[in-house]
């Protein structure tokens, strides 16, 4: 069987999780290509008889660029394929498993089974959670565990491919985590951004050496220099990866408004008065 995991990554963690998947399913199926996203055309999916899509919770959902992949995959309604995914998270998943389920079954790919554990978070507004959550993680036994569950999902494959049937998966549903994930729909983000309770990019040019890292860095490629950072705000998906990687701090984003509406301050003063001042190295 022609396998193929494909993965978005941000930090790391996914990509661990896909590259176990992926080598267990080489070892059991005799091949296996691992491709990141940003690499990844939808058409590609047609080379091979098995899908894997990995991705981060962001937003309590995926993130837009694997939503943007799920829509333009070629439609299979006429004859299903094969399809699995996974996810890691900071510990709120939300609604991200039933949003890659559905969006896969709307062009006719039908999910297997999916696969999700913790992976540590290191979205700019909580660092300084004490610990970072999901701190640690993906560690040796989310691994294995990843590993136990690409050889079940390759076994559903067989049976799929050979028999045609597969009771798919059930992903948990709840009305809350999916209105919550709505909320946060790309349009309802961009207008945050506007509004102040996700921060603009606020770049201090006195700081910034044009080294370009956060352009070449940006998942979605809407970073341009000219010579200093300019972005194309609308295909943002406010990762806020640039803010975190430059070495020279340049980004002095505003996160007043959004740590006191979610109660952050609180509870990293919390957390800091209960778990000690150091984070675990991730
Ligand atoms: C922009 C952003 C939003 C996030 N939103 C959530 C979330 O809603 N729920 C959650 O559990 N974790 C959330 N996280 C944490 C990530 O899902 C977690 O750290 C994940 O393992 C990152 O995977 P990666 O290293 O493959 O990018 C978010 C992280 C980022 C950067
Ligand atoms: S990473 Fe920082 S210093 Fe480098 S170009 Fe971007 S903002 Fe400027
Ligand atoms: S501009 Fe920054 S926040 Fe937006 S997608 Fe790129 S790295 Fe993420």
């Amino acid at each position: 069987m022609r396998c193929c995991v494909i993965y978005f990554s941000q930090t790391g963690n996914t990509r661990q999780v896909a590259e176990t998947i992926q080598e267990t399913l080489a070892a059991q199926a005799g091949s296996c290509a691992l491709v990141r996203l940003e690499d990844a055309d939808p058409l590609l999916v047609e080379r091979y008889d098995l899908i894997g899509l990995g991705a981060p919770a962001f937003y309590f959902r995926e993130p837009y660029n694997v939503q943007k992949f799920l829509e333009e995959l070629p439609d299979h309604s006429d004859k299903p394929r094969p399809f699995f995914f996974f996810v890691t998270h900071g510990g709120t998943p939300g609604a991200i498993a039933s949003r890659i389920s559905g969006l896969a079954a709307r062009r006719g790919f039908v999910a297997l089974d999916f696969y999700q554990c913790l992976g540590y978070d290191t979205y700019p507004p909580f660092a300084s959670r004490v610990p970072l959550s999901g701190a640690g993680h993906p560690d040796l036994q989310d691994l294995k565990n990843a590993a136990a569950f690409a050889e079940s999902v390759l076994n559903k494959a067989r049976i799929f491919v050979e028999e045609h049937r597969s009771e798919g998966c059930t992903t948990p549903n709840g009305l809350l985590n999916r209105a919550i994930a709505g909320m946060f729909s790309h349009r309802a983000l961009l207008r945050h951004m506007r509004t102040g309770l996700l921060p603009r990019k606020n770049l201090f040019k006195e700081s910034c050496t044009k080294c370009g890292l956060c352009a070449e860095q940006c998942p979605t490629n809407v970073i341009s220099l000219d010579p200093y950072p300019v972005f194309r705000e609308e295909d943002c998906i406010a990762c806020y990866q640039c803010e975190r990687i430059c070495p020279e701090r340049a980004y002095k984003n505003n996160w007043v408004p959004f740590k006191l509406l979610t109660g952050e301050y609180l509870r990293q003063l919390l957390s800091k008065l209960f778990h000690g001042q150091k984070n675990p190295k991730p």
